[in-house]
């Protein structure tokens, strides 16, 4: 019998008091494998095309390496190895690599190490991921909002952005490609945004999907040729399709690694399950291929399909697809949402016209486009 957590508790809760301990050893001995909830809140049978995650799942080496790293779980893992292997991916020294629990741990401690001041804001791009400009509000700074504009079909401009500096900006936050309009700020552009920045500001450059689309220069370049105000994060959740096993890191001079290091990402930030899995994937470039491969068929279906639904799309990071419905969005999403299938809705972007599509598995997706052919 499969047993949810709440279904779980409540078969145990009438005996609790009289035999606590029998009834924990029955509920470990219950819950194998196939008895744990693992929908993840969603009801049986969801279609999840909301998570921003990479179907396809990690790589059969990755999956050994994790595997093994739980074997080995009852110690704790060798950070110090693993800063070597990505120091040595990148070509920069040790002491420029900081891990986390996901990159989401190193871009969100940006904030408390630079913006504890009063009155100090960050410069963000208001049509993007917005957790980290959300710990800068958290932490009473501002944040000045730059926007994409329908007529620069929203690309970044690198001269708006220089234009919301000011004496009081710590911080500025680009997601590149961008999260969710899939805009990319080429090398050139980052460079050029970077060596006009005053002093006093960091440049943040969130890589979570670069490793699917890039001018083919790495803005780590610009780092390496000495900048100290850079900090470039890249995942382990999007490209090797590893969200779960919470592997990220950050790559910056090290007076920022030595600053970010005294909020975060600690010896203890890697698991012993993501420590195998990363380092058995990096420089796995048949992976990369395939992941890559993935996401362009998955576009091109839904390109074709919602095209023929009379749907415009704007190609987000190559991992999801902005599909727009117009003033009919929310409807739509809570159409779908009845068939227990989930998209998410644009307005917390600042895009409510828009909704987000995850590329799925190949059913997934046609189940998806199934259940639009009724709707719209
Ligand atoms: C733009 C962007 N940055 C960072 C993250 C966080 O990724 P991680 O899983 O490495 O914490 C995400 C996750 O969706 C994202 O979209």
């Amino acid at each position: 019998m499969k047993l949810s957590r709440r279904k779980f508790m409540g078969t145990t809760a009438a005996g609790v008091a009289s035999a606590p301990l029998l009834l924990n050893t029955e509920a470990a001995a219950e819950l194998a494998p196939d008895d744990i909830d693992w929908s993840m809140g969603f009801p049986d049978g969801s279609t999840l095309l909301n998570r921003n995650e990479n179907p396809i799942g990690p790589s059969p080496k990755a999956v050994q390496a994790a595997k093994k790293g739980v074997e080995k779980s009852f110690r704790y893992a060798d950070r110090i190895l693993i800063r070597k292997l990505l120091a040595e991916e990148h070509g920069v020294p040790e002491d420029h690599v900081i891990v986390g629990v996901g990159s989401g741990e190193i871009l969100n401690i940006m904030p408390l190490v630079y913006m504890r001041e009063a009155n100090k804001n960050m410069v963000a791009v208001w049509e993007s991921y917005r957790p980290v400009p959300g710990r800068a509000t958290l932490l009473g700074g501002e944040v000045k909002w730059v926007n994409l504009l329908p007529e620069e079909d929203y690309q970044f401009n690198v001269d708006r952005l220089l234009a919301a500096v000011d004496a009081d900006t710590r911080l500025l936050f680009l997601v590149t490609p961008n999260n969710p309009t899939g805009a990319v700020m080429g090398y050139d552009d980052v460079k050029r945004l970077a060596d006009n920045l005053p002093d006093h500001v960091k440049l943040i450059i969130d890589g979570a999907y670069r490793d699917f689309q890039n001018d083919g220069r790495d803005e780590i370049e610009l780092i390496k040729g000495g900048n100290k105000n850079i900090l470039v994060t890249r995942t382990f959740s999007k490209i090797y399709a590893m969200a779960g096993l919470r592997a990220g890191y950050g790559i910056a001079h090290p007076d920022i690694i030595k600053e970010l290091s005294k909020f975060g990402g600690s010896p203890t930030s890697v698991n012993m399950a993501g420590f195998g899995a990363m380092a058995a994937s990096l420089g796995d470039d048949e992976f990369i291929a395939k992941s890559r491969g993935f996401v362009k068929n998955a576009r091109s279906y839904f390109e074709r399909e919602l095209g023929a639904l009379g749907i415009n799309t704007m190609a987000g990071p190559p991992i999801f697809i902005l599909a727009e419905f117009g003033e009919r969005t929310q409807e739509i999403v809570d159409a779908l949402k009845a068939r227990k299938i989930f998209i998410r809705a644009g307005g917390e972007w600042g895009m409510p016209n828009h909704a987000r599509i995850s590329y799925g598995l190949d059913h997934e997706n046609a189940t998806l486009i199934a259940a639009l052919k009724e709707i719209l």
